[in-house]
């Protein structure tokens, strides 16, 4: 392929297939993803040298182990891939120092054919997929709370500081069904204090009472848990997390320990969210809300469709149960759907199984 046929369709190149089962137990689609153009620093960005590639000893690039790099984590998984590529593509069109970005992804299972996926879109990126067993967490995962929405991957964010390498001391967590429209940069540059170990936007006018059972705030011992902080309920689909500071507080321990106490008595009803509310919510460093525009997703079932909140937008979440990707092929798009597919690697799917 010629250099100028690449710069003329970069879209078009090297697609491959991916069949994803969705929780439906519906027949697998086949995803066919196009390959995203190469994305170049601005002259001013730091240079990272990668000295041959030295400290992966499986050839990786080095910046995957700088702290002058920019470190995102995302989950990976077949039902989500077409969001995590979206998300992607959004991170590296809106970032001046787009070759400076070291993306970590966690995968529970098809890591190899995920990892083909995203280096057939992206085969710029620097990235590396951690395997997460997810037998551990599931163990935790109080049954019934447990649905298709629950997944143990959900829970992956909780283990970011055991499953990334060391040498990586702050990483921005993000969530596969969101677009950020401005500089990554930004929000990665948020100062944490001298305490805190993550920084989220807060929602102070939520209702917190709500994300805890009537048991839990009836429990004198229990409740004593909010004494001296001022708890306010903040969204886990975009943190900015010190790694360091976790690991030196052991906070996934932490977050364990609420897992097996919901195991014994009911404190909560949501999944992943609550332990995070329990261990840090009062102690987080605030982020402007443009960071976390989130509940987009509304609610497929009810075809209802939310609006923005009020206020700049540099992030769009579409936390809820509806997706974009969902209702653009059911043609149901809500309104600001039409805000997420220009990230839409998405280039062919099959309606139906090719193998039955
Ligand atoms: C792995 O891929 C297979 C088919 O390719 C799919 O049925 C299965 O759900 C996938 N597992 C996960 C956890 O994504
Ligand atoms: C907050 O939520 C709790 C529990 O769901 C409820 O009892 C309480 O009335 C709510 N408070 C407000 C101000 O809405």
């Amino acid at each position: 392929m010629s250099k100028s046929l690449l710069f003329h369709f970069p879209l078009l190149l090297f697609p491959i297939v991916v069949a994803i089962a969705n929780a439906t137990a519906a027949p697998p689609v086949v995803l066919q993803f196009k390959e995203a153009p190469e994305f170049y620093n601005s002259p001013d960005c730091p240079l990272i040298i990668d000295k041959d590639h030295e400290s992966g000893s499986d050839g990786e690039p080095s910046i995957l182990c700088s702290d002058r790099a920019l470190h995102v984590s995302m989950t990976l998984d077949t039902a989500y891939i077409r969001g995590t590529m979206a998300a992607i593509l959004s991170v590296l069109q809106h970032s001046s120092c787009p070759q400076n970005i070291a993306f970590h992804f966690v995968a529970s299972a098809n890591a190899s054919l995920l990892r083909a996926t995203v280096s057939s879109s992206f085969p710029y990126l620097n990235f590396h997929v951690y395997p997460f067993d997810d037998t551990s967490v599931s163990r935790l995962i109080s049954t019934s709370i447990r649905s298709a929405l629950d997944c143990p991957l959900n829970y992956a964010r909780s283990y970011l500081a055991n499953l990334l390498p060391p040498c990586v001391n702050r990483v921005v967590y993000l969530d596969s069904d969101l677009v950020l429209v401005d500089d990554i940069a930004k929000l990665a540059a948020t100062q944490l204090g001298d305490n805190s170990v993550l920084a989220a936007p807060e929602y102070c006018n939520a209702n917190f009472t709500s994300y805890l059972t009537p048991s839990f705030w009836s429990n004198p011992s229990l409740s004593l848990t909010f004494a001296n902080r001022k708890a306010c309920y903040f969204n886990t689909g975009v943190m900015v997390i010190d790694l360091d500071r976790w690991r030196e507080g052991d906070y996934t321990t932490k977050i364990e320990e609420w897992m097996e106490f919901q195991k014994r008595m009911r404190i909560y009803e949501l999944g992943s969210l609550p332990p995070f509310l329990l261990v840090f919510a009062g102690n987080i460093a605030p982020v402007d809300h443009r960071w976390n525009q989130h509940g987009l997703g509304g609610d497929n079932f009810r075809g209802l469709c939310r609006d923005l909140h009020r206020g700049p937008v540099s992030l769009l979440h579409w936390s809820g149960k509806g997706k974009p990707w969902a209702r653009l092929d059911a043609n149901r798009p809500c309104p600001l759907d039409a805000l997420w597919a220009p990230y839409d690697l998405l280039r062919w799917q099959t309606p139906f199984a090719l193998d039955s």
